[in-house]
């Protein structure tokens, strides 16, 4: 697992992703999909630090979290204290009763990184999902954003929090290792008076998609598709899909 979401580094996330994500907009989109398709119990997989999870949790879902990082889960608890959060990996996950729908947010399906986790991933959803449970996630569209970082791109992200100011330099390039995988190298400072300082570091390949891939994985693994959403974001090109499980 990548060491960015542990050993202290949990906290810089929660603060800086609270300026780059409107987690009340990404409430608002999910939530009216779990409207219309009536469902009221939710599994976030991916929960990161609790920040999609505390409006669910204040608009009366019953809300559980899954993450892979402990020291994440500690800090969505500590930050709701009403929520359940589990340590889990999504591709091999067991909660002890299922849910009515599973949504993977923050394009965490970037870190499924070959296609046995993939189907590791949709057969463990199937186990923990009722009879034609919702399955929603987002994922970066590689047919766009390839075209965008190929031969390599530099983005700088600044963000403001509790009186700190920061920035991101992100370095993305796309590479030929396996699968439509890129690299993604991170650096996190924090600006003071007269200089920056580098508060962390971070090296590692992640995965896109296309929506032709995820068609088929999804068919593989008996979900009916139900439509994909183009879903603006704010680094990369998204898709978020909504699927259901073939009863
Ligand atoms: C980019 S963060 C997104 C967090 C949150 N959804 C948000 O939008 O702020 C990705 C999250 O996925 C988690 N994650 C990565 N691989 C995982 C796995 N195999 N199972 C469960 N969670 C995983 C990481 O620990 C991290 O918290």
């Amino acid at each position: 697992m990548q060491s960015l979401y542990s050993n202290g580094f949990e906290t810089i996330y929660d603060a800086m992703y609270q300026t780059f994500i409107d987690y009340e907009l990404e409430y608002e989109f999910y939530s009216s999909i779990l409207k219309k398709y009536k469902k009221k119990q939710i599994l976030e997989i991916g929960s990161g630090t609790g920040n999609l999870a505390q409006h669910f949790i204040k608009n009366n879902y019953n809300y559980s979290g899954l993450d892979y990082s402990i020291d994440m889960v500690n800090l969505s608890k500590s930050k709701n204290p009403k929520g359940t959060f589990i340590n889990g990996d999504m591709t091999n996950f067991s909660l002890e009763e299922p849910s009515e729908s599973i949504i993977i947010t923050g394009r965490t399906t970037s870190y499924l990184l070959n296609n046995i986790d993939i189907h590791n991933t949709l057969k463990s959803i199937t186990k923990n999902l009722t009879k034609e449970g919702l399955l929603c996630f987002d994922f970066i569209d590689a047919s766009r954003f390839f075209k965008q970082i190929k031969g390599g791109v530099l983005i700088e992200h600044k963000a403001a929090f509790n009186g700190k100011n920061y920035y991101r330099d992100s370095f993305l390039n796309t590479n030929t290792s396996n699968n439509f995988m890129f690299n993604w190298d991170s650096k996190y400072y924090e600006i003071n008076k007269n200089n920056s300082r580098l508060i962390a570091q971070d090296n590692s390949e992640v995965r896109a998609f296309t929506k032709n891939e995820w068609e088929l994985f999804l068919l593989l693994n008996d979900f009916e598709l139900i439509e994909f959403i183009d879903k603006k974001s704010y680094a990369f090109d998204t898709y978020v899909v909504v699927a259901k499980k073939m009863a």
